[in-house]
This record gives C-alpha cells, sequence and structure tokens, in this order.
C-alpha cells in the first residue's frame, strides 16, 4: 500500500478532530494518528526510505503536524470536559416539591386553647401561678388540713417541708385573690404533678381552674356558667348532673357528670355503663378560703371549679389511652 501523502493525512485528522464531540472519540483519533502504529508514526518511520531530496521536507513537515494534532486533540479534550463540569445538574422542574415538615399543636394545647376561648367569651380572664408552690398556696390556704390525705409523701411531690410541685391549680385561685379584689373571674391552665403512674395516671396532667368572686353570686351562677361551657366544648345535647361532694376549700360541693358523648347516655364502656362522665369538680368558695386572702365573707360569694384537661381532650377526641399523649408518636400528635 503507497503511504498516504502528508497533506492528505492533514485534511482528514483535522476534519476528525472537528467532527468529534467527546473525549473517547478524540482518544481514539490520537491512537489513528499518533499511535505506535498511527499514521504519522507510520509515515515518519517510512521517512529514510524516500528519496533524498524530499527527506527534510517531508520530515518537517510530518512532525509540525504531530505537534499540531497533539495540540489541537488535548485542546479539544479540555474544551468538552470544562463544557461537562460546567453544566447544571439535572432537575427536574415537573418533581413535586419536598415539604418542609410542619409541627402541629398537641392536642392538650388545642384542647386547652379551646377550652379557655369559651370562658373568654364568658367574660373570664387568664391567669397563672408557679408549678413549685408553697405549701401554704397549695394547702393551708385552701383549707385542706394538715393530716388530709393529700398531703402524704405518697400522693405530692415535696421539694422540701414547706415547698411542693402543685398537685392542682387551685393555689392560683389564692394567688389571684391576694393581689385582686372583687369582682374576678379568672380561668387558670396549667401543669400539675401527683405521686401517680399507672395507665389512667400520668405524674404531670393538666387542669383549668376557675374562680368567679362578686356580690350576691349564686350556686345557680355556677350552674349557668357550667352548662354554657359543657354546651359549648361539646354540644347542647350533652346535659349535666350536680352530684353532691366534697373538697374542703368549697362548701357546698359537687361534681359534674355530663352525658356520655360515646353513647348518649346509653351504656358503654367509656362510662361504665351509668350513661354518666364525670368532667369536673367545682363548688361555692368556702368562706375559710375567703378570710386566707382577706375578703370580707359577708359582702362577697363566689364559685370555683377545676376541670382535667387530659380526660376532656380524650373525650372530645375520642382518643382511649391516656399515654397516647405522652409518646411523642408522630403518627399520633399529627392528627390534631
Ligand atoms: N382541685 C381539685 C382537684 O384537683 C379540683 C377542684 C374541685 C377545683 C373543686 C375547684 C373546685 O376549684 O371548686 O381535684
Amino acid at each position: 500500500m503507497a503511504p498516504e501523502s502528508i497533506d492528505g493525512i492533514e485534511e482528514q485528522a483535522l476534519k476528525a478532530i472537528e467532527g468529534a464531540d467527546t473525549e473517547e472519540k478524540l482518544q481514539d483519533i490520537k491512537t489513528e494518528y499518533l499511535g505506535r502504529k498511527g499514521k504519522i508514526t507510520l509515515f515518519l518511520r517510512n521517512i529514510p526510505s524516500l528519496p533524498p531530496e524530499e527527506k527534510p521536507v517531508a520530515g518537517k513537515k510530518a512532525n509540525l503536524l504531530k505537534n499540531r494534532l497533539e495540540q489541537e486533540i488535548s485542546d479539544k479534550i479540555q474544551a468538552i470536559e470544562e463544557a461537562v463540569s460546567a453544566r447544571p445538574a439535572d432537575i427536574d422542574v415537573t418533581l413535586p416539591g419536598r415539604k418542609p415538615k410542619t409541627g402541629t399543636l398537641h392536642p392538650i394545647t388545642k384542647i386547652q386553647k379551646e377550652i379557655c376561648s369559651i370562658f373568654f367569651k364568658l367574660g373570664f380572664q387568664i391567669a397563672e401561678g408557679p408549678e413549685i408552690e408553697a405549701d401554704w398556696y397549695n394547702f393551708e390556704a385552701l383549707n385542706i388540713p394538715k393530716h388530709h390525705p393529700a398531703r402524704d409523701m405518697q400522693d405530692t411531690f415535696y421539694i422540701s417541708d414547706s415547698v411542693v410541685l402543685r398537685t392542682h391549680t387551685s393555689p392560683i385561685q389564692i394567688r389571684y385573690m391576694e393581689k385582686h379584689e372583687p369582682p374576678i373571674s379568672i380561668i387558670a391552665p396549667g401543669k400539675v404533678y401527683r405521686c401517680d403512674s399507672d395507665i389512667t395516671h400520668t405524674p404531670m396532667f393538666h387542669q383549668i381552674e376557675g374562680l368567679l368572686v362578686d356580690k350576691n353570686i349564686s350556686f345557680g351562677d355556677l350552674k349557668g356558667i357550667l352548662e354554657s361551657f359543657i354546651h359549648n366544648l361539646f354540644d347542647k345535647q350533652t346535659s349535666l348532673r350536680f352530684r353532691p361532694s366534697f373538697f374542703p376549700f368549697t362548701e357546698p360541693s359537687a361534681e359534674v357528670d355530663i352525658k356520655c358523648v360515646m353513647c348518649r347516655g346509653a351504656g358503654c364502656r367509656v362510662c361504665s355503663n351509668t350513661g354518666w362522665l364525670e368532667v369536673l369538680g367545682s363548688g361555692m368558695v368556702h368562706p375559710a378560703v375567703f378570710e386566707n386572702v382577706g375578703y370580707d365573707t359577708s359582702v362577697y360569694s363566689g364559685f370555683a371549679f377545676g376541670m382535667g384537661v387530659e380526660r376532656l381532650a380524650m373525650l372530645k377526641y375520642g382518643i382511649d389511652d391516656l399515654r397516647k399523649f405522652y409518646e411523642n408518636d408522630y403518627r399520633f400528635l399529627e392528627q390534631f
């Protein structure tokens, strides 16, 4: 086979380089022309057999071409690499976006807000008090005597002899009355603590306390307020009944039951087949309590009530296990 002319090789090679659009194709071209058996390599090897007068020109041309091709190929490979790395990552703009995870209100917070907003509409204001409480506010001022079982170490978390974790929200009544003169109407939500832990008790739970004091307040006012509250939280078909009871800080005292919201009074597992659910404690403020805060018992009367928030949340949202509130399981919490 007659050796190709150097001009022919040049033309072919430059065309091939121009048409190559990948690094692999350029590497192949490099092998084809500059490799061990490449066209230019073979041409150079053939020079000694050329007529003497042609040798210098052919040698010079071939070496120039060799350098030029090496340069062109490496320039083009570099250009391709730069183009690839400058290309933006593949983005499919039609894919749905990734939503950031948003939180929801905890069911206890949610019902607490709902209960408070019902009482706002009835003219009550929010009051708060400390969770670490003096014995005086938690027990003594509320007319709970020294020997009362609630004051036992088994029932109350003691910080010291005279300081406890509050066992109910009732001490907020005392704190508020100390600082304000009647007429007052407050509700006080908060965490409370008791040495108790089983399927239906957690050592921390929530209560909402209510207190209203003015001239001429009667048990009828208490009934009216609680009935509006229950009708707002559940519905107007949910009737109430007041059962005589005892609390040291109220006289008379009553426990309030509502018609079972699950079975409407027919009897079911939730109401232990009684048709009724106990939802709060209440009563007329005991004169001893008024005396402890310096209110004139011949002028003022009032009522108080206290409810467990977890219990109301369970009834309202149909939750059957108290522990679900505190397990922090997203699948549960996201439903509210
Ligand atoms: N403090 C009571 C408890 O924890 C609940 C309660 C009952 C509060 C009657 C009151 C009340 O204000 O009048 O069991």
